[in-house]
């Protein structure tokens, strides 16, 4: 075998070992951080109910089981997004969201320990930047979330809203200052990175006492979409992990439903969610490339 082609062997041979070692270092598993849509879910005091009607449930006279229900429902109902338009006239609604702005990493903020003193906690600017020094720069399209530790509440309307009324001026829940929805708008401007969307595990990005919601509309206005009624996010890490936000594609929307999937490295290897490779085939992919590389090199 001449020079160039023993050379060009043991290049290929090298790059399928590469590829095979890519593999290992995206196994991931995959976690759901939002909750099932029922008439028990999250609903703005003063939306519609959520209704949940079967229409058919049964053996059809042709012998074949059909089940089918309608649904009555405000957009904002249960886990959902709340696109740019909703406080921001003429920004994006949900159709018309970049569905690399739905595909993109994912941060978390926590601001748990100060919301169990003050139901009513923010994140401000100064939790931003102290994060910031910790973590250092957001990632490009980011998603920032805001773990406030309010998802423990979210099947007792009265703990999680602070009400279980209609009444919108007794609502207590923690939230996200305008301060730091700032620093999110104007983060691409500053650091040449955008942030696409922001949330939290509450009813509102806006904490319970606002009444102007100044986050909702700086965000808005900035083409940040907003995230509401996110589930537990304790087993997400605080940075490097990828986020898929699939809102139901609403032409028009000013929001709605979503299901919300974190997608995180698992350097254990749980293959069961990852991509189909099991060990055993990938060890037997690797022997005749080894194979190859001994042989061609032996002179
Ligand atoms: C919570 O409140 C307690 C008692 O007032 C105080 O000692 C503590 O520093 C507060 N923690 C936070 C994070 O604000
Ligand atoms: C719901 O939360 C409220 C307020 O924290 C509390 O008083 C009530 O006992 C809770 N209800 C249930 C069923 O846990």
């Amino acid at each position: 075998m001449d020079t160039h082609a023993r050379f060009s062997l043991v290049l290929s041979t090298v790059m399928v070992i590469l590829q095979a070692r890519a593999v290992d270092m995206v196994v991931t598993r995959t976690l759901d951080i939002g909750y099932t849509l029922s008439e028990e879910s999250a609903n703005w005091p003063t939306n519609r109910a959520i209704e949940i009607t079967s229409t058919m449930k049964g053996l059809t006279p042709e012998g074949f089981w059909l089940e089918a229900n309608e649904i009555c429902m405000a957009e904002h109902s249960s886990t959902h997004l709340d696109a740019p338009s909703h406080f921001s006239e003429g920004a994006w609604s949900v159709d018309r969201i970049p569905l690399n702005h739905l595909m993109a990493p994912g941060v978390v903020m926590d601001i748990q320990e100060k919301a169990a003193n003050d139901s009513l906690a923010e994140l401000t600017a100064e939790d931003v930047m102290a994060w910031l020094d910790k973590h250092g720069p957001l990632p490009d399209r980011a998603i920032v979330l805001v773990r406030t530790g309010w998802a423990s509440r979210y099947y007792n309307k009265t703990a999680y809203f602070g009400t279980d009324t209609k009444d919108t001026s007794k609502l207590v829940f923690p939230g996200i200052n305008v301060g730091a929805a700032r620093i999110f708008s104007g983060y691409e401007e500053k650091y040449g990175r955008r942030v696409v969307g922001v949330g939290l595990d509450t009813p509102s990005q806006d904490n319970g006492a606002s009444t102007h919601y100044p986050t909702h509309v700086e965000l808005g206005a900035a083409g940040i979409y907003g995230l509401e009624n996110l589930a537990d996010m304790s087993e997400l890490p605080t940075t490097g992990f990828k986020l898929m936000v699939m809102p139901m594609n609403i032409k028009g929307g000013s929001g709605a439903p979503a299901r919300v999937i974190a997608i995180i490295p698992d350097p254990d290897g749980d293959l069961s969610s990852g991509p189909p490779t099991p060990p055993l085939g990938r060890l037997l992919y690797l022997i005749p490339c080894l194979t190859l590389l001994v042989t061609l090199l032996r002179p």
